[in-house]
């Protein structure tokens, strides 16, 4: 399940933060624009848009693009508590599943999931798109 996100407007701020972060995408490859941005529970809010290679398989989503960036400006204490995605090319873009467990180290469960489905722009927690995320434990 998940909601509409019109009644939001700290969720259609960040989905307006990752629309801008599409801009500067380096998608030569696919022609396939995508932001986006977290929440972070200090405040910030921080982007990254993909980047792709031509081995095509070297290329990072705009999801870990913003992730690596957040760690890297505040530190491994980050926590996020909303992500938003978006694209330029009115298209569905989901997280793919390489994101989803790259944001789940630092991902609440809680935390709404902002993204565009052929339908429209759905809010989910990120618990219902990576279900399990907190149970692979190592001792
Ligand atoms: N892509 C993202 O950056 N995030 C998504 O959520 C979906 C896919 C990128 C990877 C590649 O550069 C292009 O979109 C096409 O898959």
């Amino acid at each position: 399940m998940g909601t509409t996100i019109s009644a939001n407007a700290a969720l259609e701020n960040l989905l307006a933060k990752a629309q801008e972060a599409a801009a500067k995408s380096y998608s030569p490859y696919s022609g396939f624009k995508v932001g986006a941005a977290l929440q972070l529970t200090n405040g910030a809010i921080v982007t990254g848009t993909n980047v792709e290679n031509v081995s095509y398989g070297l290329t990072i989503c705009a999801e870990r693009a913003a992730l690596v960036q957040a760690v890297s400006r505040y530190g491994p204490e980050i926590r996020i508590n909303a992500v938003a995605v978006a694209n330029l090319n009115n298209a569905a873009s989901p997280p793919c599943g390489a994101c989803r467990q790259v944001l789940a180290e630092f991902t609440e469960p809680s935390a709404p999931v902002v993204f565009p489905l052929a339908e429209g722009v759905r809010a989910m927690p990120f618990a219902e798109i990576m279900p399990f995320a907190t149970e692979l434990k190592l001792q």
